[in-house]
């Protein structure tokens, strides 16, 4: 499989691009959200969203050209409760989020997220608290977070961002999930398990002490 990834650190990715309000996206747009945040080619969302049609999906990817492909095939299905959109989802998300009707975010989905291995790289990768603090501001209480990965070290990451956001309780008891529990595998999933390798998942709440950010767009004081 190759891979092309992108510097989201860069200026180029680092220009604040605004998300289009929900009215603007969808025809229904106070139906219940899922979000799936580096949705790549969209595959995932494209099955979702059939199945759930009662429910809007968004999907955020950093990588244009994977958008187009996705959206190209979106519009040939029909599907008017499906949107995929090109963003850098650690600097647009946040603001639009902080806009969303509360109670509206029923589920987020970060599945594969790419692993930047270099220690230098770290902070390329886009489970950071300030995104998770982001999330669960407007997550509704019975919402749901799903994080997968199949590398441990990027999942043992992603769980130290959400432990340090003080944003998130556990839903799932605290351990891993055997099974995903979503109707759909997403490409990389598929991947990962045709090679018989494990994938890691766990499940979160907003957490009941969570107050929300007071200043989530990071307005100076
Ligand atoms: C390894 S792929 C996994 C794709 C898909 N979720 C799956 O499981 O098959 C990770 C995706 O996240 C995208 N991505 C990385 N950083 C991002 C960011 N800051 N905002 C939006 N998408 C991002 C990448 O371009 C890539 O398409």
């Amino acid at each position: 499989m190759v891979r092309q990834h992108v510097n989201p650190l860069s200026s180029f990715f680092q220009l604040e691009r605004p998300l289009p309000p929900l009215q603007e996206l969808f025809q229904q747009p106070e139906r219940p959200l899922h979000l799936d945040i580096g949705c790549a080619r969209g595959r995932f969302l494209l099955a979702m969203a059939p199945l759930h049609p009662q429910r809007l999906h968004l999907g955020l990817e950093i990588r244009r050209s994977l958008v187009a492909l996705a959206e190209a095939d979106r519009e040939r299905l029909a599907l008017d409760n499906l949107r995929l959109l090109f963003a850098n989802a650690n600097v647009s998300l946040p603001p639009w989020l902080a806009a969303l009707p509360r109670g509206q975010l029923q589920l987020v989905t970060i599945q594969f997220p790419d692993p930047w291995f270099k220690l230098r790289h770290h902070k390329r990768r886009m489970v950071q608290p300030e995104l998770l603090q982001a999330l669960a501001t407007a997550l509704d209480p019975e919402g749901e977070l799903l994080l997968q990965s199949d590398v441990p070290m990027v999942m043992a990451h992603m769980l130290e961002a959400v432990a340090a956001s003080g944003a998130f309780e556990p839903a799932d008891g605290g351990t891993w999930l055997a099974e995903n529990p979503l109707p759909v595998p997403t490409e990389r999933e598929r991947h990962v398990l045709r090679q018989g390798l494990p994938v890691y998942r766990r499940l979160f709440r907003r957490g009941r002490s969570w107050q929300g950010l007071h200043n989530p767009i990071g307005i100076p004081s």
